[in-house]
């Protein structure tokens, strides 16, 4: 019996919410086909649009890691096999690492008729980013298994709870072909704020909360701001300010970094304006002689 699951990109962080919010987006999605085997043993199989960068044996892959994961949870004796179709870029910002196992969850747990809930498979998939950049965060996790755009209240006891969304909110994601290692751009933070920051930063996560709720589009804008991450990881992605000056200047509501970047998310009212803001970043990446991709999706 096999099974494929598709699982999409996320945009971690959305400018204030470091480690807290994340959101999914409708393309990319990572492709997992897992069959199950009599023999016990998480193996893969193949995988393909990774250029041959990641690693074949099951207990560092993340997606091996969260299917060995729920094996052992459930008590299986049976083993698995996993083809993973890449096509979500690595080192992206864009949630590659946790599509995989959100898919390979997704798969495994519908091959034994869904015992777990998508929030009993999160802390297999949290475990499987531990492995792919040294933190357990769950910003991208969560979303990609759950859906829509979701907080992470708190870690311990993990608590994760929806948000809702309004019926106009589209995102564009520019991805320049560059990559960044989640755990360098994590290295980089400090490990402190000082007090006037946190008071930035929580008055812009309980606005963007009251703004995507309400909806209020005003205040959405007022609050997609960063004072944590985004200053210091500006530095690692070329022309920012530019880029995000022009995002702005196209009518997005808000710009900021995907994840850990280097891709770029825009949050805009209409398709149209979600378009133009890709056409615009792709040219700003291209005058610096980066070539880059654009995915539009509406968020819901
Ligand atoms: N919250 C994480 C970070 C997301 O910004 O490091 C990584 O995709």
């Amino acid at each position: 019996k096999s099974i494929k699951a598709l699982a999409p990109a996320t945009v971690a962080n959305v400018s204030c919410g470091f480690d807290i919010f994340g959101f999914a987006v409708e393309a990319p999605a990572d492709e997992v086909i897992i069959t199950l085997t009599s023999t016990p043993g998480v193996v893969i199989k193949q995988i393909t649009g990774d250029g041959g960068r990641l690693p074949l044996h099951a207990s560092s892959n993340t997606a091996g890691v969260a299917v060995e994961a729920f094996l052992e949870s459930i008590g299986s004796e049976q083993g698995a096999e996993i083809v993973l179709h890449k096509k979500l870029p690595l080192g992206s910002g864009m949630g590659s690492s946790a599509a995989s196992s959100a898919a390979a969850l997704v798969a495994i747990n519908h091959l034994y008729d869904n015992p777990l809930s998508r929030e009993q498979l999160l802390p297999f998939a949290m475990e499987a980013e531990r492995i792919a950049c040294g933190s357990a965060h769950a910003d991208n996790v969560a979303p990609s298994l759950l859906g829509g755009f979701v907080l992470i209240r708190g870690y311990a006891p993990l608590d994760v709870a929806k948000i809702p969304t309004p019926p106009n909110l589209y995102c564009t994601l520019v991805h320049p072909h560059l990559e960044l290692k989640t755990e360098d751009s994590r290295r980089v933070l400090k490990a402190s704020i000082p007090m006037k920051d946190a008071i930035t930063q929580w008055g812009n996560i309980a606005g963007l909360v009251v703004g995507l709720m309400k909806p209020d589009y005003g205040l959405i804008m007022r609050s997609l701001h960063d004072v944590v991450a985004e200053p210091i990881r500006a530095a690692l992605i070329p022309g920012f300010e530019n880029i995000k000056a022009e995002s702005l200047r196209n009518g997005a509501l808000g710009c900021g970094i995907s994840g850990s970047g280097p891709t770029i998310f825009s949050l805009s009212t209409e398709y149209s304006i979600a378009e133009r803001v890709g056409k615009a970043l792709q040219q700003q990446f291209e005058s610096m002689k980066l070539k880059s991709d654009v995915f539009v999706s509406k968020i819901n």
